[in-house]
């Protein structure tokens, strides 16, 4: 059995898509299976975390014994998020939040009709960014899942949301991102440190993202 090294912590890990409505059918959402997150949750837990996840909707089983919040939409991943983040040691955001939703969702199902229509979309609230402007002593961990330019647009989701720590996931290499059950990543500190990682399963991924978090908690 594993050390107990996350003993007395409290993990937020959020996972799973967001689902934006369209009408009473139709919806807006995107690949993620929670895999990612729920591994981390796991792992946070065997290492005697006290695990909060707040979860898109999945088609997978959550670990047992965390504490399991479920949400749809982005706003409702972001009202609980906020709920518990003041309260946590960590938080890390591996979920996959919709950047839109729907202006205005239809309460009747949209009947086919023209030949093409259109949907607006505004902008849902970036929730890491928000969780970046009010920590305090929480270490605050995201992801960035990107099909160009990695670790350039990762550093600067390090800096514009004031993490700790990103998770620099480049979606377009072999078995790696949403859905699989492997990943491949590059970590990176705030203090410059850059960890490339190869293609593991997102278990053992889990795992050493968590003795990364240890290491920036030992340091303060
Ligand atoms: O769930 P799986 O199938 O296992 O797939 C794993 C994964 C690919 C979803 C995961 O590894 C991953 O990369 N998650 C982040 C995906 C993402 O939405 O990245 P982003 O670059 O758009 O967002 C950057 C960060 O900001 C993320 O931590 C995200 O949770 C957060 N964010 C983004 C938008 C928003 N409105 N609110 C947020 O909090």
């Amino acid at each position: 059995c594993k050390n107990k090294d996350y003993a007395g912590k409290k993990v937020l890990v959020t996972a799973g898509p967001t689902v934006e409505d369209i009408d009473p059918v139709r919806f807006i959402s995107n690949h993620s299976s929670g895999k990612m997150g729920y591994s981390i949750a796991r792992a946070a837990r065997n290492r005697g975390a006290e695990v909060i996840l707040i979860t898109g909707p999945t088609d997978i089983m959550p670990p047992v014994g965390v504490k399991v919040i479920r949400v749809k939409t982005a706003q409702e991943m972001y009202d609980e998020v906020m709920k518990y983040f003041p309260n946590v040691d960590i938080a890390i955001k591996a979920a996959a939040v919709a950047d839109y939703r729907v202006e205005n969702v239809s309460n009747t199902k949209i009947k086919k009709s023209e030949d093409s229509f259109e949907i607006k979309l505004i902008k849902n609230k970036d929730i890491l960014l928000e969780m970046g402007k009010i920590k305090t002593n929480q270490i605050l961990v995201g992801f960035a899942a990107e099909t160009n330019d990695l670790i350039q647009n990762a550093k600067l989701k390090l800096a514009n949301k004031n993490l700790d720590m990103i998770i620099a996931n480049d979606i377009t290499q072999e078995n790696s991102g949403f859905n699989y059950d492997t990943n491949t990543v590059k970590i990176i500190k705030k203090d410059g440190q850059l960890v490339q990682l190869p293609n593991m399963l997102k278990q053992e991924l889990a795992d050493i993202i968590l003795n990364y978090i240890l290491e920036i908690k030992l340091k303060r």
